[in-house]
């Protein structure tokens, strides 16, 4: 079979690289992809966004299966192309994946359906936000209301940082038309781990937990970020919390979805905060999560086409998941300035000597020129490797990073070393 990715990032070279191990597949497109894929997968130069020559892509080449990477084509409605098309694609459509695209309707719909989640306001103007800070309990966090690339989430600690922070969102219009509204929530310490289930509009398939690091800086220091690093499994989570998850956030938001005519099929992720009261969801993603993909694709033994094509398909029923015991882990190579502005185009090098330790190296921002591999993008290698231990896991990574050089280059090196 045929299988076109969307996305350009680590995580959809970490599927790319999952999906060529299927039996079923043949072929592989990567819209536009990255250079570490093109060992794999035939990239085309099509960008996420143009959902419309996608979908005449897919048309034209038969492809069985397209797999959506970010979000933004899910905001845009390519599922709902796709489907207008008898087109096969993962991914909900662009009504479903507003639990993602509109904080202010995420936060509404978990308050409706008694989703544990921080108490809330929402604002349509700078001047009520700001007027709300006055009376605020802090810390606090404030969120644009639509996508910002994960960077558009500011957590607190005191009023002039919060103004500062509307400011950005509201009247500087930092991220366009995402900060028409603000949504600021209260606070809450404890330690986040990320929950991905595939779904099929009824059915739900978990994945295996993870965890990711998201601000820019050691000990959790510094902006958000798209994610500097994961581990998976997330440490914290037994059983028990396992299934409270499964049942206070994840079945009724796929149940509270259906019931809102908004069927849910594809990847739903939850970020969640584990609180000594219970698990809080901070935020929900309608997609993979990056960097949490590469880490669960990792331990991930069984075909990752089967349970794609089966929530596409309706039938998730007839597939089950088998783990690799092993933790996984992966720290990302970024550039001094991400998430904010930063250099590119500096050579990239060591990567056969990193991957000769053992290390699996996922591209992100990297750009293939006469001059060799640059540096792209932000964010711009996944290191990322497999062992009995969380402990030795690190250790493979942090020893292949040694061998990797390009300019500017910044990394955590507390990733799975600190608990949040
Ligand atoms: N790593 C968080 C996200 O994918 O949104």
């Amino acid at each position: 079979m045929k299988v076109l990715i969307i996305g350009s990032g680590g995580r959809e070279h970490a599927m790319v690289k999952k999906i060529s191990q299927s039996k079923r597949v043949d072929r592989i497109y990567a819209a536009p992809g990255n250079p570490g894929m093109a060992e794999l997968a035939e990239r085309i130069d099509v960008k996420p966004a143009s959902i419309i020559e996608l979908a005449d892509f897919a048309q034209e080449h038969k492809i069985d299966l397209t797999v959506v990477g970010p979000e933004q084509p899910l905001a845009l409605g390519i599922v709902d192309e796709f489907n207008s098309r008898n087109l096969r694609i993962f991914g909900p459509t662009q009504k479903a994946a507003m639990i993602e695209t509109s904080k202010s309707f995420a936060k509404e719909f978990m308050r409706k359906n008694n989703i544990p989640t921080p108490e809330f306001k929402v604002f349509g103007s700078a001047a009520e936000a700001l007027d709300h800070l006055v009376r605020a309990p802090f810390p606090l966090v404030v969120k644009a209301d639509g996508l910002a690339a994960g960077k558009g989430v500011y957590v607190c600690r005191k009023k002039d940082e919060a103004a500062e922070a509307i400011n950005e969102i509201m009247v500087e219009g930092k991220y366009g038309k995402s900060g028409e509204q603000v949504v600021i929530e209260d606070f809450l310490s404890g330690s986040e781990m990320s929950f991905m289930a595939v779904c099929d509009g009824k059915r739900i398939l978990p994945l295996a937990t993870s965890m990711d690091y998201k601000k820019a800086l050691e000990g959790d220091k510094g902006p958000n970020t798209g994610g500097m690093g994961a581990i998976s499994p997330a440490p914290q989570v037994g059983r028990d919390l396992f299934n409270q998850i499964m049942k206070s956030v994840i079945q009724p938001a796929v149940s509270g979805l259906k019931f809102e005519n908004k069927e849910y099929k594809g990847l739903l992720y939850a970020g969640l905060m584990i609180t000594r009261e219970g698990p809080q969801v901070l935020e929900f993603n309608a997609r993979f999560g990056d960097p949490e993909t590469q880490v669960v694709l990792m331990r991930l033994k069984s075909d990752l086409v089967d349970i794609l094509e089966g929530a596409a398909d309706e039938n998730l029923f007839e597939v089950g998941c088998e783990w690799d015991e092993n933790v996984s882990g992966c720290v990302v190579l970024a550039l001094r300035g991400y998430p904010g502005t930063y250099p590119t185009g500096s050579r990239i090098q060591g990567l056969q000597r990193a991957k000769s330790l053992g290390v699996e190296v996922f591209h992100a921002g990297t750009a293939m020129t006469n001059d060799g591999l640059v540096t792209s993008g932000g964010r711009v290698l996944n290191v990322c490797a497999t062992g009995p231990t969380l402990k030795e896991t690190m250790a493979k990574i942090y020893d292949g990073i040694s061998f990797i050089t390009f300019d500017d280059m910044v990394f955590r090196r507390d990733i799975g070393w600190s608990r949040k």
